[in-house]
């Protein structure tokens, strides 16, 4: 099978990026993952980059260029899909509409509830009994690109933030490969 070009941005420890990883190595998943780009030096997820022997950009964000080079190079590489995996900061205007519907984002909620930070910490405070994780296209909005799938989480009394990361990231590594099956088909 043929397969696109995809880019992932990360900023952290990767989990998701391992699970794309894990995915694309897979004969019929559509993607190839050829660049990670990550705005931090020490992200974790980059041990993984090099691990996998896949090209890698650390971003240097204080210059204002830097978004502008990453475009061309991503157009350069032919990339088909941008896979923001725990990437923490905001894509610009530019950026996104350059990639438009090419850029998916994974939530820790079921959005529309909860966007932005501390989802956990807020759903435990508002005692809710389900919680989740999505997988959306990005647009100029925080998180509220257009929905491509939801997976639920119950949530537990006994519950801490701690345990329903776990729950919910152990959903999400298999949610975003889901939803890049359900992109291509
Ligand atoms: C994930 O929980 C994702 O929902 C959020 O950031 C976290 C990244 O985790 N956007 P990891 O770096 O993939 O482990």
């Amino acid at each position: 099978m043929v397969k696109r070009n995809a880019c992932v941005f990360i900023s952290g420890s990767g989990t998701n990026l391992k699970a794309l990883i894990k995915s694309s190595r897979e004969y019929n998943f559509p993607i190839k993952i050829n660049y990670i780009i990550s705005d931090t030096k020490g992200a974790k997820g980059l041990k993984l980059a090099k691990l996998y022997k896949i090209p890698f950009r650390i971003l240097n964000l204080s210059k204002l260029i830097s978004l502008e080079s990453v475009s061309r190079e991503l157009h350069k590489k032919n990339i088909s899909l941008i896979c923001l995996a725990g990437y923490m900061k905001i894509l610009n205007k530019q950026f996104i509409n350059k990639f438009k519907k090419k850029i998916i984002n994974i939530h820790p909620s079921l959005l529309p509830k909860y966007k932005g930070l501390n989802t956990f910490k807020r759903v435990l405070k508002n005692k809710e009994k389900l919680t989740g994780c999505t997988i959306h296209y990005v647009n100029n909005k925080l998180d509220s690109g257009k929905i491509i799938l939801k997976k639920r989480v119950f949530i537990e009394s006994n519950d801490t933030e701690e345990t329903l990361k776990t729950k919910v990231q152990a959903k999400e590594h298999c949610a975003y490969s889901e939803s890049i099956i359900n992109i291509f088909r």
